[in-house]
């Protein structure tokens, strides 16, 4: 497929594991891409937009450098996020700040940068990577779900505002997959992640979690054409389990 050819498009997260699959798949169908991320190395993509989300000036940048880099900006994949675990009563300032200014105030400042610029152009698409625990409470993880709900609802929200500038802007709710994220968590509990993973598999009604490419096929879908109806959609991608 060639849905992308020609499309200049934005991921954040781009050195982790589903913006990995997402920086190969969108390459095989010819887009170019502008990547952000602490740390980019190895990584095939046009341009490399290296810094940390919590600045400010870094993420309000992003959108124009990439369009400046790519000659045009089609589509922005809000994909960057952190994962911080325990109730409220374990969660520290630190803990607060770096969720909230990598889940929501960088999607925040990404969007509010990337839809004028968008709307100039006569439209395009905005995918935010939101959760399962976004849409319905997990347990132990309340400040990773709030700002995953935080995504979702300014997604709804943008949904509907931006249709009329012909920009669509979606989410994906994933529930578990099989990245960095997830397996390091399983490390410093002290497990052994295949084995975690493989265990973790038995509980989805599919028989297994997500692999990054079962995640990024949905965004990629959301930022096609094959999408151009869908604005402000929150979709499930988890393997038929639902949240605990
Ligand atoms: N893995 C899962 O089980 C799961 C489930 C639901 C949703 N998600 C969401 O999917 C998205 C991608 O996660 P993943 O599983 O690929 O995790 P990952 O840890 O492999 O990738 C996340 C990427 O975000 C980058 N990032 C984090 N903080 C940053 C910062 N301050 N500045 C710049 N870049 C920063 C990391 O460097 C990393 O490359 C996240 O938004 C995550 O919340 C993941």
């Amino acid at each position: 497929m060639d849905r992308f050819k020609g499309k200049a498009v934005l991921i954040t997260g781009a050195a982790g594991g589903i913006g990995g699959a997402l920086v190969q798949r969108l390459r095989a169908e010819g887009a170019k891409i502008a990547v952000a991320d602490r740390r980019l190395q190895d990584i095939d993509a046009d341009v490399l937009l290296e810094g940390d989300l919590r600045d400010p000036a870094y993420a309000d940048g992003l959108p124009k450098a990439a369009l400046l880099a790519l000659g045009g900006l089609d589509v922005v994949i809000n994909n960057a996020g952190v994962i911080t675990r325990g109730p409220v009563t374990e969660t520290s300032d630190a803990d607060w700040s770096l969720s909230i200014g990598v889940n929501v105030e960088a999607p925040f400042r990404i969007c509010r940068a990337a839809i004028p610029l968008m709307a100039e152009r006569g439209g395009g698409a905005i995918v935010n990577v939101s959760s399962s625990w976004g849409v319905n409470p997990g347990p132990n993880h309340a400040l990773y779900c709030m700002t995953k709900a935080a995504v979702a609802s300014l997604t709804q929200c943008m949904g509907m505002d931006h249709a009329k500038q012909q920009i669509r802007i979606n989410a994906v709710c994933p529930g578990e997959v099989n990245t960095p994220m997830l397996r390091t968590g399983f490390v410093k509990r002290g497990f052994d992640p295949d084995t975690a993973v493989s265990e973790l598999g038995k509980t989805v009604p599919l028989g297994r979690i997500a692999e990054p490419e079962d995640i990024a096929d949905v965004i990629l879908f959301l930022a096609s054409d094959a999408a151009r109806y869908m604005c402000g959609a929150l979709v499930d991608v988890t393997g038929g389990k639902p949240v605990a």
